[in-house]
């Protein structure tokens, strides 16, 4: 049976746990702030309860997968026997270095390591290890409670047994995988995501359109949940115009020049849901 570790018991990590052990993983998880790891289980237990009011999931059952994960504060303990370990912590090069060093000094040596990392490809963690090869990117989406999919990225030194594994464990915990041979920006989904929500501001700043109906048409004829308006309403328009900015700073390409409409709602402070008002009001 597999023992998983997940390390960072933040907005992901707190869920991924969760969820592996809806799916009778036993897992470990770990974070080195003791008050993150309360808010986790708190949290946690919150979904499950909506469930089990719900009538989706039984008594029983959210004792079982609240207890399926045990917590520590205690890297060395949390993956020291791991088949396999989800490093979900802040995103940040350096922090997520020196954990892979870390992890690979202290995790059996046939364990694999994940990053769940949204902007960085493996290769750019791996080289720390001595095992590269068994190195790769689980790209879970918020939140992974709810969300399917799970995006897997190799990176050139990644084995085929570890994309394997990889997508066993997705499977095995009632996620969808699917498999990306190239580390590239944004992966398949925010790149898409990403060239629609251009697109839309394209129509925006031309005047073709209103926010409201560009969402509303979108909602209605392509049966996306939100338009993405709302959708950068939800996510943080701060988040969505900083993601452009990397993308034109470090290609050149103007595809990807923020919207002046979406920076002017930024340098406004108007950035959707967390601040009361950013396409529309809170
Ligand atoms: N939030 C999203 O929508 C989303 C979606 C997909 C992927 N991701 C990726 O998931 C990762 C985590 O994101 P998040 O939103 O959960 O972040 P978060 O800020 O909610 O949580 C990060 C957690 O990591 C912990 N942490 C930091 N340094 C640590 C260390 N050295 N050892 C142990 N724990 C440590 C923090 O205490 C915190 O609890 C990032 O790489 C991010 O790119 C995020």
């Amino acid at each position: 049976m597999t023992l998983l570790a997940v390390i960072g018991a933040g907005s992901m990590g707190a869920q991924i746990a969760q969820q592996a052990a809806l799916h009778g993983i036993e897992v470990i998880l770990q974070d080195q702030d003791q008050a993150q790891l309360r808010k986790a289980r708190d949290s946690n237990e919150g979904h499950l309860a909506r469930r089990v009011e719900k009538g989706k999931l039984s008594p029983e059952d959210m004792d079982a997968a609240l207890g399926g994960v045990q917590v520590t504060t205690d890297l060395h303990e949390a993956v020291e026997r791991a088949d396999f370990v989800i490093e979900a912590v802040f995103e940040d090069i350096e922090v997520k270095r020196s954990i892979f060093k870390e992890l690979d000094d202290v995790a059996p040596p046939g364990a694999v390591l994940a990053s769940n990392s949204s902007t960085m490809g493996i290769s750019k963690i791996a080289d720390v290890t001595h095992r590269p090869d068994r190195c790769i990117n689980m790209h879970f989406f918020y939140p992974v409670l709810v969300m399917d999919l799970v995006e897997i990225v190799r990176g050139p030194q990644t084995s085929d047994e570890t994309v394997d594994r990889a997508m066993a464990l997705a499977s095995a915990m009632g996620r969808t995988p699917v498999l990306i041979h190239k580390e590239i920006d944004g992966f398949i989904v925010n790149r898409i995501l990403h060239a629609a929500t251009q697109e839309a501001y394209r129509l925006l700043d031309a005047g073709v359109a209103s926010f409201e109906d560009i969402d509303i048409a979108v909602e209605k004829g392509l049966n996306w949940p939100l338009g993405p308006f709302r959708l950068g309403d939800f996510s943080g328009l701060d988040v969505t115009y900083n993601a452009r900015l990397h993308m034109y700073r470090t290609t050149g390409d103007e595809r990807y020049k923020p919207s002046p409409q979406l920076e002017a709602k930024v340098r406004a402070g108007k950035l959707g849901r967390k601040s009361g008002e950013g396409w529309y009001r809170y």
